[in-house]
């Protein structure tokens, strides 16, 4: 086993350990609102350059992490009904609270989308960081900023599991294990960043975010699938077989699920979506065929290469 192998084995093992369990260190960046803000906002505008016109009403999120930050802004930029389903509930009300404040400032300024200058790792790129005033209108926010309904996101958010406040809605289920927690076709949009590559039951999660949407609605997810720092080669971790896998990943909750990017394009078509947009990036440098797994050597070039990819799907009608 080599030296990244053997510590991840090392965590791995701690987290069968009570009280070493719970992942240090946060799951992300949701404790920043300007990560939020920026996550939230670049898939609002890529989902606007392929047929999103306006600010969806009823938005859910999957593996929202530390924070509801991103579903926070998109109940700003005029959204009112936001689910968070999470596999564990990182999030609490006091983190959430600081999020929202912050985030008032950022919207209320109509501050740029924070960059690759700022948040390096973060995708998918944009080409323009400009607010989208195209999208967030002056009017949808002077309504969405009003004081009344700040107060009520406030009001939600204090014990956000399922709570109301006039029109406000948000509904925060962690663990989530049934598709059946949101009604069916009761969210126009429902995006991820950086989570479906950590979904252990893709089949289960397909099928509940196809139930989630209405007809025509969007889905919009950053899906990254590299080795999560199990290997020295950003696609090492598709050298692993199964035991040696199991061992890695020890007692974690989540590691990286080790499906290649056709699986995902597979899965969504299987579910009943309509793919409109899918932006790869691409790595040479990582490990050759002939050191992959028996598992994974009949994946396609595309495949080993593909570090990332930004999809968009539609719910066929
Ligand atoms: C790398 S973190 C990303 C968090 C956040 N989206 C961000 O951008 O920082 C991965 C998140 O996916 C969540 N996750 C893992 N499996 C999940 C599942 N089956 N359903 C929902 N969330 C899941 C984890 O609990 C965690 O919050």
């Amino acid at each position: 086993m080599n030296k990244h192998a053997f510590i991840m084995a090392a965590k791995g093992l701690a987290c069968y350990v009570p009280g070493l369990r719970r992942i240090s260190g946060g799951t992300g960046g949701t404790s920043s609102a300007r990560y939020c803000y920026s996550v939230w906002l670049r898939h609002l505008v890529m989902a606007g350059r392929h047929g999103l016109m306006h600010v969806p009403a009823s938005v859910a999120e999957l593996g929202p992490g530390d924070s509801l930050g991103a579903g926070l802004a998109a109940l700003l930029s005029g959204a009112n009904r936001y689910y968070a389903l999470d596999l564990i509930e990182f999030a609490n009300p006091r983190m959430n609270l600081r999020i929202l404040d912050e985030l008032v400032e950022l919207f209320r300024g109509r501050q740029p989308i924070p960059d690759q200058a700022e948040l390096p790792a973060l995708k998918p790129l944009l080409d323009s960081y400009h607010f989208p005033h195209h999208l967030v209108t002056q009017e949808v926010l002077d309504r969405a900023l009003a004081a009344p309904r700040v107060a009520a996101i406030r009001r939600a958010i204090a014990s956000p599991a399922d709570a109301a406040s006039g029109e406000v809605r948000v509904a925060y289920r962690a663990p989530w294990h049934d598709g059946k927690v949101i009604e069916s076709g009761a969210v126009d949009l429902v995006f991820s960043q950086s989570v479906l590559q950590h979904v252990d039951d893709l089949e289960t999660t397909y099928a509940a975010l196809h139930a989630w949407l209405r007809p025509g609605g969007a889905t919009t997810h950053q899906i990254g699938f590299g080795c999560h720092g199990t290997a020295a080669e950003w696609n090492g971790h598709w050298v692993y077989g199964d035991l040696a896998w199991k061992i890695i990943r020890g007692g974690r909750p989540y590691l990286t699920n080790r499906q290649p990017h056709s699986v995902h394009v597979g899965l969504f078509r299987k579910h009943g979506f309509e793919i409109v947009c899918d932006v790869r990036r691409t790595e040479t440098s990582g490990i050759g065929r002939d050191r992959l797994a028996k598992r994974f050597r009949e994946m396609s070039d595309e495949d080993l290469t593909t570090m990332s990819a930004f999809i968009i799907a539609v719910k066929k009608a």
